[in-house]
């Protein structure tokens, strides 16, 4: 059994990764963290706690973590996901409490208790893994993997014309992840766009199951909805964290990966929260590659088994 972490700053995009992880029986929810990004700290664990009681599946613990990236101000995407992160529908009145203690003593511990077994997914400014590596680098060595829904990956960013959201927020902390040593696979921004992302067909469906978490995976995502509308002139959904929950569950939908030397601009502001993805180095020593960063998906068959996991 596949023994996972999930670091979370729930929003919209968010919720709908966990309730995919909830309703997968082949993986175990060690914990889900929760960091400020989309929104601020309490409302993303207040939103995780909605999403595992939507989804009447699993109840894995719920820590909160870093309330402030590491060194500069939060930033929020509550223009994209609503004041709520959840689209403002008034959706969210968990009954669930956190889990008692601090996420990023919480993921040292797990690692700890379990080496080379813990895989963490990261749908969120890292700051919270950073802070696990700053506080304990020999322990985490012994995450078995990273999965992060982070940078633009081959594209462009979406906050800045270079940066994507969850770098931008935290950009050292991205760094100090990457050069953790820490196997890390990135699915970037650009991955979850065009036929990767869901038509008005496809939303309508997995509303129209009228299964209460995926009415809730749609209803939570409005805002998102009016502004790919006003961004891309286009009706859909595009999930940048189901499609990193989708690669960590099912490898099978990879075309194609590559590996790469990844490097976080964290100096010039223009550039704050860059990525460059660097594959073209040829037996450089000084550089290694530090990520896998997939270039290609089957867009057809993540959407089906996302369909089918949320509607099921
Ligand atoms: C990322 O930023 C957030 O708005 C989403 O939840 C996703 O994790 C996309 O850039
Ligand atoms: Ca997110």
């Amino acid at each position: 059994m596949r023994r996972l972490i999930i670091d979370t700053d729930t929003g919209s995009d968010d919720a709908v990764a966990l309730i995919m992880a909830l309703k997968s029986p082949e993986i175990t929810i060690e914990a889900i963290t929760t960091v400020s990004g989309n929104v601020p700290l309490i409302q993303a664990s207040q939103n995780a706690l909605m999403a595992i009681e939507v989804t009447k599946r699993a109840t894995p613990p719920v820590y909160a973590g870093a309330n402030q990236p590491l060194k500069r101000p939060l930033m929020t995407a509550r223009d994209v996901h609503g004041q709520d992160g959840m689209g403002d529908q008034g959706l969210i009145h968990p009954t669930g409490r956190l889990a008692e203690g601090d996420a990023v003593d919480k993921i040292i511990e797990l690692v700890e208790r379990y080496p080379d077994e813990i895989e963490i997914i990261t749908i969120g400014p890292v700051t919270n893994i950073a802070k696990a590596i700053l506080r304990a680098s020999e322990v985490m060595k012994r995450v078995k993997h990273i999965y992060a829904m982070a940078t633009g990956g081959f594209g462009p960013g979406n906050i800045t014309p270079v940066a994507e959201f969850n770098v931008y927020v935290d950009a050292e902390a991205f760094e100090i992840m990457l050069n953790s040593g820490i196997d890390i696979t990135i699915v970037g921004f650009d991955i979850c766009l065009g036929d990767a992302a869901f038509d008005k067909e496809e939303i309508e469906h997995i509303r129209n199951s009228g299964k209460p978490e995926a009415v809730f995976a749609i209803e939570c995502n409005r805002s998102k909805i009016d502004w790919n509308l006003k961004r891309y002139n286009r009706y859909c959904i595009n999930w940048p964290d189901p499609l990193a929950m989708a690669v960590a569950l099912w490898e099978d939908i990879v075309v194609e990966s590559v590996p790469a030397h990844c490097y976080t601009c964290t100096i010039e502001e223009p550039a704050y929260g860059q990525v460059i993805v660097d594959t073209s180095f040829f037996g450089n020593k000084t550089k290694a590659f530090n990520a896998q960063v997939i270039r290609r998906i089957d867009s057809a068959k993540y959407k089906a088994r996302v369909i089918d996991l949320l509607t099921k």
